[in-house]
This record gives C-alpha cells, sequence and structure tokens, in this order.
C-alpha cells in the first residue's frame, strides 16, 4: 500500500521536502499543514491547521490514515509535536522537544559542546547587564552576541565596535527586545572563516551526513545588512576541503549525537551544524534540529536516493540507504519582500515563471488572491537550478530571475561567489 505523508510547516524547505516525497514511488499523497498556495501546483495538499496545534494535528494524522509525518520548522519540535504524536502512536520523523532544545537554548548547546568538547568558540552566558558588559570591555571587539533563545535567525550581533556591542546587551537584557530569547545572552568570542552548513539524517547514535551547503545570512551583497533566516545557498562548497568535513562528522557531528543520547535526550531527526571553517579546523556557530532553509532546497537535489525510503527506514529501525551525487551543483537564491528582514508589505502580484529543465521554484511567504499568487510573507520564492559547474548552475538561476518582473521584491545577485574567491 502506498503511503500517505503529512508534513509540518509552510516554507520552501516544506515545499521542497513535500515534492521529494510526492515524486516516491512508496508515496500516494502529501498534505502539508499549514502549507501556502505556492504548493498546490505540485500536487501538495493544503491543511488549514496550524503548526502549533498539536491535537488538531493528530486528530487530522488519524482521520486521515497519515503514515508518518515529517516536522520542519523548529517551533512546532521545541513545543512537542513529535512527543504528542508518539503519545498518540503516530510516527513523527524528528526530535522530541527534549533533544530539540539543541537548537533551543544556545547556552544549552554549548553546554553540551563543552561537556563532550565539541570545537566551538569560547564563550560566557549573562543574565545581567552590568556583568555582561564588563565582560565585553575585558575582551574586546569584534564579539558576538546571541539571544539565548528562537529569534528567527535575527537574535545575533556580530559587533564590530564597542558601541554595537554594549547597544546589542542593552536591545536583549535592558530593553527585552527580544522578549523571553533575549533575557540570557551568550557572549562568544568572533571566529574567522567561512561558513558552511553539515546536515545529517540522526537515529540516536546513527549519524548518515548529507553534502554540505552554504547559506549567505545577510540580506544584502558581500554579506552586507541584517542577518535573515537564509538569502541562498549552494551545495557542495568546493572551498570547503573534504578532509574538514570528514574531521567535522567526526569530532562534531558524531559525539553531538552521543552525547545527546547519554544526556538522556536521544535525538532521532535531522542535526544541522551551522560550522565556520578556521584555521584550526570546523567549529560551531550553532546547532539546529532541523533541516535547514534554504539548504534543504539545493541539498536534496543532490539526492540519489528515495526521500521518502529515508524516512520511512528511519522511523521503522532499518538500516537507511542514502547515495549523494558526487558531481554537480545546486544553487538556489531567495526572492523576499522589499524591506525584509524588517517591515515589509504583502499583495504583491507575483510573476508567473516558466519551468526549465532542471530547475525548481519552491515558494514560501505567499497566498493566493483570485487564482494568483501574491506576496504574503519576508522569504516569497526561491528559483534553484542544477549545473556541471557552480557557474553554470548560477548562470541559469540568475538567467531565469533577470527576466522576472521582481516589482517589490529583491534578491541578492551573488549567491555563490564566495567559492571562487
Ligand atoms: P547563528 O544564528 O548563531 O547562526 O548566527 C548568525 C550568523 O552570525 C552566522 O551565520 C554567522 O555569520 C554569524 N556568527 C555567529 N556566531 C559567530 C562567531 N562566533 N563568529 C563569527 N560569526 C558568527
Ligand atoms: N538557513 C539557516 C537556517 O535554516 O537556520
Amino acid at each position: 500500500m502506498k503511503k500517505t505523508v503529512l508534513v509540518i510547516g509552510g516554507g520552501g524547505r516544506e515545499h521542497t521536502l513535500a515534492q521529494k516525497f510526492l515524486k516516491s514511488p512508496l508515496v500516494e499523497r502529501v498534505f502539508c499543514a499549514p502549507g501556502n498556495a505556492g504548493m498546490k501546483k505540485d500536487g501538495i495538499e493544503l491543511v488549514a491547521i496550524s503548526e502549533l496545534d498539536n491535537q488538531g494535528l493528530v486528530d487530522f494524522a488519524k482521520e486521515n490514515q497519515v503514515d508518518w509525518t515529517f516536522v520542519g520548522p523548529e517551533i512546532p519540535l521545541l513545543n512537542g509535536i513529535v512527543n504528542v504524536f508518539s503519545e498518540a502512536g503516530l510516527k513523527a520523523f524528528g526530535p522530541t522537544k527534549e533533544a530539540a532544545l539543541i537548537e533551543g537554548s544556545k547556552n544549552f548547546a554549548k553546554e553540551i559542546m563543552v561537556t563532550y568538547q565539541i570545537p566551538t568558540a569560547d564563550y560566557q552566558t549573562f543574565t545581567k547587564f552590568s556583568e555582561a558588559e564588563a565582560y565585553v570591555k575585558e575582551k574586546g571587539v569584534p564579539i558576538v552576541i546571541k539571544a539565548d533563545g528562537l529569534a528567527a535567525g535575527k537574535g545575533v550581533v556580530v559587533a564590530l565596535t564597542m558601541t554595537e556591542a554594549i547597544a546589542a546587551l542593552k536591545d536583549m537584557l535592558e530593553d527585552n527586545k527580544f522578549g523571553e530569547s533575549g533575557a540570557q545572552v551568550v557572549i562568544e568570542e568572533f571566529l574567522e572563516g567561512q561558513e558552511f552548513s553539515l546536515l545529517a539524517f540522526v537515529r540516536g547514535e546513527e549519524v548518515y551526513p548529507m553534502v554540505i551547503a552554504q547559506d549567505h545570512k545577510r540580506a544584502y551583497n558581500d554579506d552586507k545588512g541584517p542577518n535573515t533566516g537564509g538569502m541562498g545557498a549552494y551545495s557542495p562548497v568546493p572551498q570547503i576541503p573534504q578532509a574538514m568535513v570528514d574531521q567535522a562528522v567526526k569530532e562534531i557531528l558524531v559525539p553531538t549525537a552521543k552525547g545527546l543520547v547519554k544526556e538522556g535526550r536521544p535525538f532521532t531527526g535531522i542535526l544541522y551544524a551551522g560550522l565556520i571553517a578556521t584555521e584550526a579546523g570546523a567549529k560551531v556557530i550553532e546547532f539546529n534540529a532541523r533541516f535547514g532553509d534554504p539548504e534543504t532546497q539545493v541539498v536534496l537535489q543532490r539526492l540519489n536516493s528515495d526521500l521518502a525510503e529515508i524516512i520511512d527506514d528511519l522511523l521503522n529501525d532499518r538500516v537507511p540507504t542514502i547515495d549523494w551525487q558526487e558531481t554537480g551543483f545546486s544553487l538556489g537564491v531567495v526572492v523576499a519582500a522589499d524591506g525584509y528582514p524588517g517591515d515589509y508589505q504583502k499583495g504583491q502580484l507575483l510573476p508567473e515563471i516558466p519551468a526549465f529543465e532542471n530547475s525548481h521554484v519552491y515558494y514560501a511567504g505567499v497566498a493566493e488572491q483570485e487564482g494568483k499568487l501574491v506576496t504574503n510573507g519576508g522569504r516569497v520564492y526561491l528559483v534553484e537550478a542544477a549545473g556541471e559547474t557552480l557557474k553554470e548552475a548560477q548562470e541559469k538561476v540568475y538567467g531565469i530571475l533577470d527576466n522576472l518582473d521582481t516589482t517589490g521584491t529583491f534578491y541578492r545577485t551573488d549567491i555563490g561567489d564566495k567559492a571562487s574567491k
């Protein structure tokens, strides 16, 4: 019997996951809750239930004979969706809320890294402004200040001047700009080097690494402007040597998975290490408890195996077969609403995007108005293309974007350039 799958979330990452599941010969139907209107063109069925309504989602899964559920974003994971599904006797792929704390609290993640000797930046945690200020003054700049809790990629300030550092501490600890998330701050050493994202399928102590990607977190070209959820990505990242990736699997992913088991918080799901390639090897800047967005949109293009089969195997105690492309590149560029990650308008009509070979469009912040797609969020859609070389993939994506009417939106024009620097 072919399977029915439910995907939780509504962004470009979930669009990609749902599309991959629907292509699997094992799968008949894919629901996405809440999904977005752009997914419908691919045959994904939208479910109007909030990703935070655990009981509503359990009821839906039971009523619709869902075989298993894949959880995309961190907020439902930290909201205990996997705990609630498993208590209800349902299979859901993702960490429990106890294991997802590796993303939910930067301080918890740091404690795990210290305990299990996982390479990361030196740090200290503070709740009092005066103590934090004294520490920053002692350490000097550049220095990195992070709100402890979730802040959608926006709770991190890389302070190049003392004025910026102190303003960030004031925002978080005195003016509560990040609410509870910023009531505790992690202050850490500034690490220098290129960033890359290393993700893995994890089940307890078992770690199955994926091919690496590089995200672009700043809003504008040349890594200028505010931090965002991610403006574009590509995979693989040729300037990161394979030996460093192997080291990161051995010294970072494996001990983290084992450490979480030892702590009584075994992790099953996607473990994402955000890394910086320093002169002393790869070091962790953050852990996430889920697929990255937009990394997913490029990494999964390079998966030869069937994603649905991998998840089905992992959920059913079988050993998965996971095979990655050894050559070729995938690159994706996010189109965001003008003003993102600050305030932006909604309701801008989107262009029709023609279909191209070896290329995909993944929708995120969109809604339907009179049968047409309009903007409805910060990151609106992503255009992805594959190529034999990175340059070919890059030229394909920008060739498509340059011919679209992107009124009311913007995109970075340098995604992939770091590979040739
Ligand atoms: P995070 O949300 O922890 O991934 O941080 C957002 C961004 O801030 C990262 O993608 C990096 O560009 C930057 N960043 C975070 N931590 C550090 C660090 N210790 N050194 C240098 N840059 C950092
Ligand atoms: N692209 C970064 C993230 O998903 O957290």
